[in-house]
């Protein structure tokens, strides 16, 4: 996931928006932080679970964010998220909850457990 995250952050730019969707700890959060490694963040990546939203002041600066905790499309858009859409690369977990909220050209990374390891299909991103 480190490694996946760290590939894709050469394709990052202001503009790119990344559904990440999943079972609980199938790994969204550790793709976030190979993501914005990649882009030479050293500190903690941590799980925005809780404070819904961190921004890295990276280039591109990216936002990542999590929707678990919110419940409908109304505190979903009351989030903002709409407002990095045109400055940041935008990482978002849980990202099915915000339905038509995000732009439909925003790329999908769907992982699942595997027999060994993580499976990763990806959509709208050019490997
Ligand atoms: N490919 C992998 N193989 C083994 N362990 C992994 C892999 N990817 C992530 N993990 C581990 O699984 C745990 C959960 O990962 P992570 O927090 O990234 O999941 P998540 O999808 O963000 O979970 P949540 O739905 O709670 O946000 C972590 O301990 C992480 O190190
Ligand atoms: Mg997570």
């Amino acid at each position: 996931m480190i490694e996946l995250g760290r590939r894709l952050a050469a394709r990052a730019k202001p503009g790119l928006i990344i559904r990440l969707i999943g079972p609980l700890g199938v790994g969204k959060t550790t793709l976030a932080r190979g993501f914005i490694r990649g882009l030479g963040f050293e500190g903690d990546v941590r799980s925005p679970t809780f404070n819904l939203i961190f921004e890295y002041s990276t280039q591109p600066p990216v936002c990542h964010a999590d929707l678990f905790r919110l419940s409908g499309p109304r505190e979903i858009a009351d989030l903002g998220l709409e407002e990095y859409f045109e400055t940041h690369a935008v990482l978002i977990e849980w990202a099915e909850k915000a339905g038509d909220l995000l732009p439909e050209d925003a790329a999908t990374i769907e992982l699942s457990f595997a027999d060994v390891g993580r499976e990763a299909r990806l959509e709208g991103l050019e490997t």
